[in-house]
């Protein structure tokens, strides 16, 4: 559909659209929990402290770094964002504790498996010693890059950084852990398995350790959402009850029952409805509190991650959404187990929470660059289908019915058939499609007909928005209607998510804000996979599966009188709440890789220092890790352009272009550059 109607306010009554207007429709307000915003020039911009005299403007920024030749698509990583944000979930427990007088203290532990880029990691090492946080790890290289990154950051000692070691563990994992200990490490790995219990005791008694041992319990409350399964008995990790009650037995056995420090449960991530949090909570505290009654040594409990990000800004109980606060969040846990405890006269535990996605999903934004539309036209070119008509009947064929149809629905159009129009249009271009797959419509009848039926259907719903009343029937045309904007990202590398669990994102341009943005259109990327494509948006009410967006702005170019549009003024987008998961999980799919990745820091005035530039993959890279050998492939290129030269198929000059063009290609960047 061409047009969108606004409902904005400011729209309603000036008539002119404003930067307010964008931000409303956009729901800026709603998912940037303050970190993003929208500036009076209509740019978008990020607050990375949630003050807004200290704001920074994207589109700006991506003026300043074309400038210094770093190109779109670029994930941009906000430093003070990632701070504000772990200092906020400090401040909601450190609140909670004072409010309730709960003793026992809190620490958040990064899992790494989030986001392990050094960058991020590093500076959430470096910020969790002052914060009392610490990191997780739950394989092999996880734990080896923990352990670099907490003595780093100066983590050491047994009372230093806290390093929970989750996931199954090997026999030579575990020894590393029992020689992390003896080197000084406030490390606990947690028993995911009994096996790994008997693996510590036996290398803990060899290196004479007294370590430091959690279990994860299986928890009879269910987790909720798409991670549901982490919980409950059917979950891959943890101990049933039965088999904690052993490994108590078992440590007491080995005289280690005082090793027992750490309880620990993970019933999901993206935990949307607090009921669920609470309920596993309860369980576990109670749990905690019978064991410590047995004489566990217990001193901690584990709560694991499922904190949640609000993505689509609707404060609901559904996948993109959570129906809490950080500030409810903490409050709940608090109170849950502080009551267990008191009840059961056992001392306040130190709360862990694994708090990934909630710590680092704020601090990334994708910027990405439209290379393109595809629209369906409102208006047919009628002399056009004429003239392809009468060539028709020229060449001694008949203009098929259904087009002849089709048309005489598009002339009598008024606001009195609208519903009868569609009936009629959708079966003559259901009838014209039969006709041209048995063989009886010719190619440019079908052309015909496709024309006409995306016209009546831009102006049926033209007629049905100004008479205000929108019949059932329509209820899809507009989405069906809608532009395909092309866009120079791999969905597959830089928002998996999107793909495979169907995650949303909140997307919107970064600049024209103060313009009416007057298409809908989906999203689709540069891969050749029709999955490639973005094609529901972030709304607070409904299920939105296409997004407003400007009209792109040609560029006319004349050559020998001919005025011909090769290309568009730059338009880009933003896609936000980019920085859990996604880095990771992207894939090579078509061999794009990683994009370009800028770290900013903002001064206090708003003005942004880059302070890392992480370039992205080039084509060079992509093809040697999936073992192409590049000196080869150079090699055959030249050999062919010279035999090529040899035999006049291609001038000298022309080989030494192509060539050229070849070696410039595999050092460039895996997306289309400028
Ligand atoms: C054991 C464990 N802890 C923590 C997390 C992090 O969860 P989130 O990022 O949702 O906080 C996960 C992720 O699934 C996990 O499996």
């Amino acid at each position: 559909m061409a047009t969108i109607t606004s409902s904005s306010k400011n729209a309603f009554i000036t008539g002119r659209w404003t930067a307010e207007d964008s931000a409303r429709l956009y729901g800026v307000a709603d998912w940037g929990k303050g970190y993003v915003g929208v500036n009076a020039r209509g740019h978008a911009t990020v607050m990375p402290t949630k003050d807004p005299s200290r704001q920074v403007d994207l589109h700006e920024v991506v003026q300043g770094l074309r400038e210094r030749g770093i190109h779109t698509p670029v994930l941009l990583r906000f430093n003070n964002i990632l701070e504000h944000r772990l200092r906020e979930i400090r401040k909601a427990f450190d609140d909670a504790m004072a409010e309730q007088s709960y003793t026992g203290g809190y620490s958040c532990i990064y899992p790494i498996k989030v986001n392990q880029q050094r960058h991020v990691c590093e500076q959430i090492a470096s910020l969790a010693a002052g914060l009392n946080f610490g990191l997780e790890a739950g394989s092999k290289p996880e734990l080896l890059a923990v352990l670099g990154l907490s003595a780093a950051a100066g983590g050491v000692g047994v009372n230093g950084m806290p390093i929970i070691c989750n996931g199954f563990k090997d026999s030579e994992f575990i020894e590393t852990v029992i020689l992390a200990t003896k080197l000084g490490r406030n490390i606990i790995p947690v028993v995911e398995k009994f096996s790994e219990l008997e693996l510590i005791v036996r290398h803990a008694k060899a290196y004479n350790v007294k370590p430091r041992i959690g279990v994860r319990v299986k928890l009879s409350s269910r987790g909720a959402g798409r991670w549901e399964s982490s919980a409950g008995a059917r979950s891959k990790f943890g101990l049933f009850v039965s088999e904690v009650l052993r490994a108590v037995e078992f440590l007491r056995a080995h005289d280690m029952l005082d090793c027992l420090n750490l309880l620990h449960c993970h019933v999901g991530s993206q935990l949307y409805d607090i009921r669920v949090l609470k309920n596993a909570i309860n369980e576990l505290a109670h749990i905690y509190t019978e064991l410590h009654r047995m004489g566990a040594g217990l001193t901690t409990i584990d709560i694991g991650g499922g904190m949640g990000v609000d993505y689509d800004g609707s404060q609901s109980a559904w996948s993109s959404s959570i129906n809490y606060s950080v500030q409810e969040y903490a409050a709940d846990v608090v109170y849950r187990i502080k009551a267990v405890c008191d009840d059961a006269r056992v001392p306040h535990p130190l709360i862990m929470s694994e708090s990934g996605r909630a710590m680092v999903a704020y601090s990334s934004v994708l910027i990405l660059d439209v290379l393109g539309s595809s629209k369906f036209e409102a208006d047919p070119d009628l002399p056009r289908i004429e003239a392809m008509m009468k060539a028709e009947t020229e060449r001694g064929g008949e203009v098929p019915q259904p087009v002849l149809d089709l048309l005489e629905s598009y002339r009598n159009l008024t606001d009195r058939n609208l519903l009868e129009t569609y009936h009629d249009c959708t079966q003559a271009r259901d009838e014209a499609m039969s006709l041209f797959s048995l063989g009886y419509m010719s190619l440019p009848m079908r052309a015909a007909a496709e024309q006409l039926f995306w016209a009546i259907g831009h102006k049926l719903l033209e007629r049905a928005s100004r008479r205000g009343d929108l019949p059932d029937e329509f209820e899809n045309l507009p989405d069906l209607l809608s532009d395909i904007y092309f866009c120079n990202f791999s969905l597959f590398q830089s928002m998996p998510d999107s793909w495979a669990i169907d995650q949303l994102f909140p997307i919107c341009p970064i600049h024209r804000l103060n313009e009416e943005p007057t298409r809908r259109g989906i999203l689709s990327d540069i891969t050749c996979d029709s999955d490639g494509k973005i094609d529901h948006f972030v709304d607070k009410r409904i299920d939105k599966k296409a997004l407003e967006l400007h009209e792109l702005r040609p560029i006319q170019e004349e050559s020998n009188g001919t005025v011909t549009v090769t290309n568009y003024e730059p338009y880009y987008l933003g896609v936000f709440l980019l920085g859990a998961y996604q880095e990771i999980l992207g894939d090579l799919h078509n061999l794009l890789g990683d994009t370009h990745a800028v770290h900013l820091s903002v001064g206090p005035d708003g003005s942004w220092t880059i302070e890392e530039v992480i370039e992205g993959d080039t084509v060079e890279e992509v093809l040697q890790y999936v073992q192409y050998d590049v000196k080869d492939l150079k090699d055959a290129m030249r050999r062919d352009i010279e035999v090529a030269c040899r035999q006049g198929r291609l001038t000298l000059p022309e080989g030494k272009s192509l060539l050229k063009y070849y070696d410039d290609g595999l050092e460039g960047y895996t997306y289309l550059e400028e």
